[in-house]
Parts: structure tokens; sequence; C-alpha cells
């Protein structure tokens, strides 16, 4: 049951890749604290499983599941009505807590309909194009907040942003790091753009999801399995997540990027500007979003 002093209770938080791993603890943790939540997942039946699951532990859970492939412009594009229309049925006209969560590690490439690699599609593009979408509503919030997963694999990661769209040859280790690395160009291009809301990349650590097992069965579904098991359960990053979200407890003065509860320094190419710059850039030009 929710409490009645709840902290986030009546706070609306939307989490990307709310149907497993650290996302589905968040969507369970940020439910139990009160906050009205919107999960996004790619598949109806995992969407459906996911919400049951939180509403069996948690009967009173203002819940509900948006399907979309973040991997697809279109489909991210898609949300904004649909997120308008579940906030409206809430009796509320803004966002305060936007988690761009959802993240994949392909063994393989992939590429989208528009020829866009998957890892970047998926764990960049679509974060740049909800917190476009949603940016109304998290200013409205007065103070709302962008939460992008990063990683401590953003590091030692050279990037060649002529070459991200269609990385020959594909190493899809690298293909991760660098999508990591852009979780965090973005931020702080973000936080130095819009001044009426506050980003931050988060590094959740080691978690033992089942991140990179999902893609094919083969070297490395067999490196993750033995690596995971170091890692800790979803629910310890969400405690930082949940420091994250609150305005009375963080702000930007620290850092935009946080582990284990405390602002960390990024590489040095996540802190170079003019690659944030970059990045956004080109990120206008594959989405066609003019976003100055
Ligand atoms: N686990 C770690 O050690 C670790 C470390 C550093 C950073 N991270 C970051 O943490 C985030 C969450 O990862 P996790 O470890 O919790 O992995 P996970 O359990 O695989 O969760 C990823 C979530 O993203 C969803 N997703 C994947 N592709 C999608 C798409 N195309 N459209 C919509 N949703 C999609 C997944 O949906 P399905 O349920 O359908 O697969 C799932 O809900 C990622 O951004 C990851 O990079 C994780």
């Amino acid at each position: 049951m929710i409490k009645e002093n709840a902290p986030l209770r009546d706070k609306t938080a939307l989490i990307t890749g709310a149907t497993s791993g650290i996302g589905l603890a968040a969507a369970t943790r940020f439910a139990l604290e009160g906050a009205l939540v919107i999960g996004v997942g790619r598949s109806e039946a995992r969407n459906k499983q996911a919400e049951s699951k939180i509403k069996s532990e948690i009967p009173d859970a203002k819940i509900a599941f948006l399907l979309a492939d973040l991997g697809y412009q279109q489909q991210v594009r898609s949300l904004e009505s649909e997120i308008l229309v579940l906030l409206k049925g809430w009796d509320v006209n803004h966002l305060d807590i936007l988690i761009n969560n959802a993240g994949v590690y392909l063994a393989n490439k992939r590429r989208n309909d528009k020829q866009i690699e998957m890892t970047f599609a998926v764990n960049h593009l679509a974060a740049f194009t909800l917190t476009y979408q949603l940016l109304p509503y998290l200013k409205r919030a007065q103070g709302g907040r962008v939460i992008t997963l990063s990683s401590y694999a953003h590091r030692r990661t050279p990037i060649n942003l002529k070459r991200i769209v269609n990385p020959w040859p594909y190493i899809g280790l690298l293909a991760y790091k660098r999508s990591k690395l852009c979780n965090i160009l973005f931020t702080s291009e973000l936080n130095r753009r819009c001044q009426d809301i506050e980003a931050f990349a988060f590094d959740p650590g080691l978690v033992n999801t089942g991140i990179a097992s999902k893609s094919t069965p083969g070297i490395s579904d067999l490196v993750w399995r033995f690596h995971r098991r170091s890692g800790t359960t979803t629910d310890v990053p969400v405690e930082t997540l949940l420091l994250l979200a609150d305005r009375t407890k963080t702000d930007l003065t620290n850092g935009i990027y946080y582990r284990d509860f405390q602002p960390d320094t990024p590489s040095r190419n996540a802190l170079r500007e003019d690659l944030a710059c970059e990045l956004w850039e080109l990120s206008c030009q594959l989405t066609g979003i003019n976003w100055i």
C-alpha cells in the first residue's frame, strides 16, 4: 500500500524500458512511493505482465504502460499523444520525471527502417526525441527532471560521429559504449540549452539483469551470464534514481553524472562541449527535429 506521506505522492514519472531489469524495479518503487507512473515497453505481453506484477504488489499503484519500439522514431513520436491522454486521465498536465532507461546491447549489427544502427537508435536517438517531445510537460512541472541511464562503459571509448549511424566494422561492445557516451554528451548539452529543466546522466554500476543476453546466444551472452553474477540487484540503482528525482536533495551544482548516490567525473570525451554540440546537431538531422 502507498503510504499517506509517500515522498513521490502525485508526482508524475515516465520510465522507458519498464518491463524488465532496472526499469521494472524503478517503476515498482516509484509507484510505491506514490508517483503516477507511465512505463514504456516494446512488447504488449511484457507490458501486461509488468503492470500486473506491480499491481499485485501494490494494489493502489497508479501505473499504466504504453507500447513503443524505441528503435523506430515514428513509434517514439506516437507516444506523446498517448501520454497526454494518460496525464489528462490523472488530471495533471505536467511531467515531473522522465527516466530514459531503455537500452540494448546488440552482438550483431541491426539497422532500423532509416538504416540507423539500432544501439544508437534505441540508446540515444529515442531519448533525444522523447525528451524533446515531453519538454513542454517537463517545463510545466517547474523543475522537471530528465535522468538518462549511462554506464561506466562510456569510458575509454573512441568516438567518430561521422560513422556512428552505420559503423563498420561493427563491434557490439563498442556500439554500446559509444551510445553510453552519447547519453552523457546529450545530458550536458540539454542542460546548456534548456534552463527550465535539470538533466542527469546516471551510471547504475554493474547490475544483474539480462541486458546482454537478449540479442543472440553466443560468446557475449556467455560472458555476460558469468559477469552479471557479480552485479547488484536491481533495487540498488533505484535508490540513486530516487535521489536524482528529488529536487530537494540534488541539483546541478555538483555535477550531472552520478554513480552510487554521488556525483562522479565522467571521461574526458564526455566533457567535450564540441562533441556534445556535434552530437546534438547530428541528432536533429537524423530525427528531423529543429531543436535550437
Ligand atoms: N545492467 C547493467 O549492469 C547496466 C550497467 C550500466 C548501465 N545500464 C543501463 O541501464 C539501462 C537498463 O538496462 P538493464 O540492465 O535493466 O537491462 P534490461 O533488463 O534488458 O532492460 C532494458 C529495458 O529496455 C527495454 N528495451 C530494449 N529495447 C527496447 C526498444 N527497442 N523499445 C522499447 N524498449 C526497449 C527492454 O524491454 P524488454 O523487456 O522487452 O527486453 C527492457 O525493458 C540500460 O540503458 C543500460 O544501458 C545497465
